[in-house]
C-alpha cells in the first residue's frame, strides 16, 4: 500500500510537486521547443487537482543528462509555454496562450531550483501560482541523493507529492532524499501507472514477447535477466541489440559515449556474459542493419547483414537501425503471442532513412489485435511521429522505470512512499 495525494490534507499548502519533465526539445529560432508534450500532458490531472485545493505549486525535474553541470540547451523553460497551453485546454478553451486558466493561473519560471533567489521568490508566490524550477540535474548533489540537497529542496514547501513514475527508478535527491523531510505522497498519474502495471505484471496472457531497444542501456541490461523468467521471448534492436552484437565479437562501429561508459561497467559485463546463453532461444538479436556510409560526396544508408560484419571496415560508421530481414523476424514473434510489452526504438526513427525498423514493429504491434503495453518517451514519441496514437492497449510514458517495476525491481521513489506498517 502507498501513499496517495488523495490520503493528504492539501487545502492552501505550498506544494513541491515532482513531475517527469524530461521531454524532448529542438532548436527553434534563438530558443527551443517541446517536441512530445505527453509527460507534460500526464502532470495536468494532478496540477488541476491541486489548484482545486488552493495550492501553490513548485514544480521540479531533471531533463536530459547534464552531468551536474549547466546545459543551456537542457533547461526547462521550454516547457512553460507548453504547460500554459495544457492548463488552456483544461478549461476547454481554445488552447492558445489568451485561454482563461493561462490568464488565471499564474506561472513563473526560476534558473535555479535552490539557493536564495529561488526562496525569495518562493515566499513571494500566492494560492494557485505555479512556480517551475530548473533542471535539478544541474546540480551534481541531485544524482547522489545528497541530503543537504534534498533538504534545501524541502525547505520550499510543506508536502511532497511525486507525480513522476518514469524517473522513481532514479535513487536521487529529488525522488528519495526529499522525502526524508516532507510529508510524502504519490500523483494521480503515478497511481494510475502503478495500477495498470501490476495488473499487467500478474496477469498478462502468453506467450508473452517483450521487445527492447534505444540507447539506454544500463538499466535495460539488468532487467532483461529478470525478463527472462517471465518472458517467452525477448526481441532486443536500437543500442541495446548492439551490445550483445559486441558481446558475441561483431565489428558493430561507433557506439554512443554513455552507451561506451555502461559497457565497460564490470556489473554490465556480469550479466552480459549471463544473458549470451540464451540469445538465439528465448533472447533474439537482430541479424541484418542499416548503416550509413560515404560514397563519393553523399551520405547513403546501406543494408548490412550481421553474419558478415567483421568483413567490414565499420569504424567511421555507425549501425542506426534494424534492417529488413530483422523487421521480418521479429514480426514473426510479434504474431505469434498474446500479449507485447515494447519500450525503446529499434534504431535513429528521428532521420527518415533510419525510421523504417521503428515504423514497422510499430505497425505490426498496432496490428496485433492482442494486448500491447508500449513505454518510454522515446517510444511514445515514435508512435505519434508515426501516426500510431490509440493503436495500442496501454502507453506509459515511463521506459527504464516501467521495465524494472515489470521486471520485480525495487524502485527507490517508489518505496518510499510506501505506507509503514
Ligand atoms: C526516461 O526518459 O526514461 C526518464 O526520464 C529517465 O531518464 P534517465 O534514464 O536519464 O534517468
Amino acid at each position: 500500500m502507498y501513499k496517495t495525494i488523495k490520503d493528504i490534507n492539501l487545502k492552501n499548502k505550498k506544494v513541491i510537486l515532482r513531475v517527469t519533465y524530461d521531454v524532448p526539445l529542438k532548436k527553434n529560432g534563438n530558443g527551443w521547443m517541446v517536441v512530445d508534450d505527453s509527460r507534460i500532458k500526464i502532470s495536468i490531472p494532478t496540477i488541476d487537482y491541486l489548484l482545486k485545493q488552493n495550492c501553490k505549486i513548485i514544480l521540479i525535474s531533471y531533463l536530459g543528462r547534464p552531468h551536474g553541470k549547466v546545459a543551456e540547451d537542457l533547461r526547462l523553460k521550454p516547457v512553460v509555454k507548453e504547460l500554459i497551453r495544457q492548463l488552456a485546454l483544461l478549461n476547454n478553451t481554445k488552447g492558445n496562450l489568451t485561454g482563461l486558466a493561462a490568464k488565471k493561473v499564474k506561472i513563473i519560471y526560476l534558473k535555479d531550483c535552490v539557493g536564495k533567489e529561488v526562496e525569495y521568490k518562493i515566499k513571494e508566490m500566492k494560492p494557485r501560482e505555479i512556480t517551475l524550477l530548473e533542471n535539478t540535474r544541474f546540480h551534481p548533489e541531485e544524482e547522489k541523493n545528497d541530503l543537504k540537497f534534498a533538504q534545501k529542496l524541502a525547505n520550499l514547501g510543506e508536502i511532497f507529492i511525486n507525480d513522476a513514475f518514469a524517473q522513481s527508478h532514479r535513487m536521487y535527491a529529488s525522488t528519495v532524499g526529499i522525502t526524508n523531510f516532507l510529508p510524502s505522497a504519490m500523483g494521480l498519474n503515478f497511481e494510475k501507472e502503478i495500477k495498470i502495471l501490476t495488473k499487467i505484471k500478474t496477469n498478462s496472457k502468453k506467450p508473452l514477447v517483450i521487445i527492447i531497444g534505444g540507447v539506454k542501456i544500463n538499466t535495460k541490461i539488468e532487467v532483461i535477466k529478470n525478463f527472462l523468467k517471465q518472458a517467452d521471448w525477448i526481441l532486443i534492436g536500437g543500442v541495446a541489440g548492439l551490445i550483445f552484437l559486441k558481446e558475441l565479437g561483431y565489428n558493430v562501429g561507433k557506439l554512443p559515449n554513455d552507451t561506451l561508459k555502461s559497457q565497460t561497467n564490470n556489473s554490465i559485463k556480469k550479466i552480459l556474459a549471463e544473458l549470451l546463453p540464451f540469445v538465439g532461444e528465448k533472447i533474439i538479436l537482430p541479424i541484418d542493419g542499416i548503416i550509413e556510409k560515404t560514397i563519393g560526396l553523399k551520405k547513403q544508408a546501406r543494408e548490412i547483414d550481421i553474419a558478415f560484419l567483421n568483413s567490414h571496415d565499420l569504424s567511421e560508421c555507425s549501425i542506426l537501425d534494424i534492417g529488413p530481414q530483422t523487421i521480418e523476424l521479429f514480426s514473426q514473434y510479434i504474431k505469434k503471442v498474446k500479449t507485447i510489452i515494447w519500450n525503446g526504438p529499434m534504431g535513429l526513427f528521428e532521420k527518415e532513412k533510419f525510421s523504417q525498423g521503428t515504423k514497422k514493429i510499430a505497425q505490426a504491434i498496432a496490428d496485433s489485435k492482442v494486448y500491447s503495453l508500449i513505454g518510454g518517451g522515446d517510444t511514445e514519441e515514435a508512435i505519434s511521429k508515426f501516426n500510431l496514437d490509440g493503436k495500442f492497449s496501454h502507453v506509459c510514458v515511463a521506459g527504464g522505470a516501467m521495465l524494472e517495476f515489470l521486471a520485480d525491481k525495487k524502485l527507490p521513489g517508489l518505496e518510499v512512499l510506501k505506507i509503514k506498517k
